[in-house]
């Protein structure tokens, strides 16, 4: 407003200056934020408004062209309204002067800048806003079982987002973790993105069911999103059959180790040339002070049972148990 000030002290001493300053304070104000945000999918309003030094608006003097990028997408003016599918304009609010852009069913391709132009005979005003656009990641963590003292890797999939920035990092109960790798990005027919992230473990055997967590962050997330899971740890047994002749005629006593296993759940079945023997005794379960297991089963063979050229087989049936969260 100081310019129109100026432009009267001026008038009497310039005046084509003064023609040129009240371009400059021109009695149109168009009104537009620098951006504005989308997820895909949805509908969004580019506002823009305008407002003239003296109402009402005179339609016979207005027009209003909305460009995407360079091309004009919507065009409204004494002669009537021309836009492309999927925009809006409400008609009724035009001479309020509201002349906000509806978008309906927004895509990746609508990313970019709008710019909205008022025309108010003589004068023009034009602003530019930024559409941007967002989708929100899904992140998926694949579950399964952890052994004991081998290597095993835990899989993050995060799909469906856009913008490409994203952050992931894995927490173990709550803690930061290193040793995770970001697979390569990739880009889906429709413009989204997904992308692997793996965790590497070794672990050594842990009596607690760790909590582990593979968090992501993304624009179009306030805050982070995350997909867990509690490890249950597999420690498979080792097994060791142990035989021992007993005094005469008194047969053969077999004792089969299991040590160090987990969980408990554990069958043993003897067999003699791939038939089941009976009458095996199952110890008690103990449990080792790391939480892991061992248990013996024995089995005596009386001297009646020919036993030298047949094959005793202590067969251990173990299963390591996803648990899912
Ligand atoms: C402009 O019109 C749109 C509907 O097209 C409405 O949602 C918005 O609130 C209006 N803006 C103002 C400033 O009145
Ligand atoms: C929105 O756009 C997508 C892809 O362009 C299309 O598959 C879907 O049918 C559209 N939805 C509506 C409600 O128009
Ligand atoms: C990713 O992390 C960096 C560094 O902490 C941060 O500057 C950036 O904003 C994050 N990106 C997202 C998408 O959250
Ligand atoms: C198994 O038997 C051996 C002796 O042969 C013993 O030292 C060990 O403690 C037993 N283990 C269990 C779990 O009972």
């Amino acid at each position: 407003m100081e310019n129109c000030v100026t432009g009267k002290v001026l008038e009497f001493l310039f005046f084509f200056l003064l023609l040129l300053l009240q371009q400059q304070c021109s009695s149109l104000q168009v009104t537009l934020p620098p951006f504005q945000s989308s997820l895909i999918g949805r509908d969004v309003l580019l506002p823009c408004t305008f407002r003239v030094d003296n109402p009402p608006v005179n339609p016979k003097f207005l027009a209003l062209l909305w460009h995407f990028g360079d091309k004009e997408v919507l065009r409204y003016d004494n002669k009537g309204k021309v836009s492309s599918p999927r925009l809006f304009i409400d008609e009724k609010l035009i001479l309020e002067g509201n002349v906000s852009l509806s978008l309906s069913n927004v895509t990746i391709s609508d990313r970019g800048t709008y710019r909205c132009s008022v025309i108010y005979s003589p004068n023009t005003q034009q602003k530019e806003i930024r559409l941007h656009i967002h989708a929100v990641p899904e992140v998926g963590l694949a579950k399964r079982s952890v052994s004991k003292n081998q290597r095993a890797f835990l899989q993050c999939s995060i799909t469906g987002f856009y913008p490409e920035p994203i952050n992931v990092t894995w927490l173990r109960n709550g803690k930061l973790l290193p040793n995770s790798v970001l697979g390569p990005l990739q880009q889906n027919e429709d413009g989204m993105f997904q992308q692997d992230s793996t965790l590497t473990l070794t672990p050594s055997f842990t009596r607690g069911n760790p909590i582990y967590a593979c968090q992501v962050q993304h624009e179009s997330l306030p805050t982070p999103r995350q997909d867990s899971y509690k490890v249950q740890y597999g420690a498979v047994p080792d097994v060791v059959v142990a035989k021992r002749s007993l005094l005469k005629n008194q047969g053969t006593f077999l004792q089969c180790s299991m040590t160090d296993f987990y969980p408990q759940s554990i069958t043993v079945t003897w067999l003699r040339n791939g038939k089941l023997l009976p009458n095996s005794v199952m110890g008690p379960l103990q449990q080792n002070e790391d939480g892991t297991f061992r248990l013996n089963s024995t089995l005596t063979l009386t001297t009646s049972d020919t036993f030298d050229k047949e094959e005793i087989v202590c067969q251990v049936q173990y299963k390591s148990h996803p648990q899912a969260r």
